[in-house]
């Protein structure tokens, strides 16, 4: 994927923006609407699912695959403020310029104006502490080659579609997420691809499929 040439702004049927690709055909997030799919997907489906399972967890530790514009990283921010530390790793490629996450409506829908800029303003491949529930280390790295002794208790699972980039959904890389997670580890993603599930399956994970966000029938999770 050619870095940042060519996307453009587009708003999905919640109101919220997303980025459509055309070197893909893909868009950022679901047109069904871009919140309501994360919301549904990775904190409903994933955080409010990991603060359940480990109660005792004094900080829970998040590995994002693909920072993208930053949406999940910002719902997260948000759930987790006055309840749970939160230290949150996202993996990125193409990071996208400052006037794309500028041009950006999630910090304004939800509210947040000031803690979405911030989560762009702060620098890659540094930990920073953006809230007393949030620190971000951004990093600029192909999902492939992310080696780390971190141990992670959820991972956000948001690569494009296994139809367009499939080498981004090859056994290997769920095999990395595998060892990756903490016993009880959470890993979440909208898709339900059956060869992924068969796949997760495989490596050791427990699969469920789980009912999707609007526009999508499933979504997969799986727990190690
Ligand atoms: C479906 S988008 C989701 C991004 C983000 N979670 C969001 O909500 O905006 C997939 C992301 O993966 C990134 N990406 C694509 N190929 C990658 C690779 N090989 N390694 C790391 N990131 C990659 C893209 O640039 C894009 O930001």
């Amino acid at each position: 994927m050619p870095a940042k040439s060519g996307i453009t702004l587009i708003t999905t049927e919640d109101g919220s923006h997303s980025l459509y690709v055309p070197e893909l055909e893909e868009t950022y997030h679901s047109v069904h609407g871009a919140i309501r799919e994360s919301q549904h997907v990775f904190l409903e489906a994933g955080l409010a699912c990991v603060l359940e399972k480990k109660p005792a967890k004094a900080t829970l530790n998040i590995l994002e695959f693909g920072f993208g514009t930053g949406l999940n990283a910002l719902l997260t921010a948000i759930r987790c403020e006055g309840t749970r530390p939160v230290n949150y790793h996202s993996l990125e490629k193409y990071p996208l310029t400052t006037a794309q996450t500028a041009a950006l409506n999630y910090g304004k829908l939800l509210c947040r104006e000031a803690l979405f800029g911030q989560l762009h303003a702060c620098p890659w491949e540094k930990t920073t502490a953006v809230t007393d529930y949030f620190t971000l280390k951004k990093i600029n790295i192909d999902f492939r080659d992310y080696k780390t002794r971190h141990q992670y208790d959820l991972i956000y699972f948001d690569a494009f579609a296994p139809g367009k980039q499939p080498e981004l959904w090859d056994k290997g890389i769920f095999r990395q997420c595998y060892a990756l997670l903490s016993p009880g580890g959470v890993l979440v993603t909208y898709s339900a691809n059956g060869q992924l599930k068969r796949d997760l399956s495989a490596i050791g994970f427990t699969v469920a499929q789980l009912p999707g966000p609007p526009g999508k029938r499933a979504m997969t999770r799986a727990v190690k």
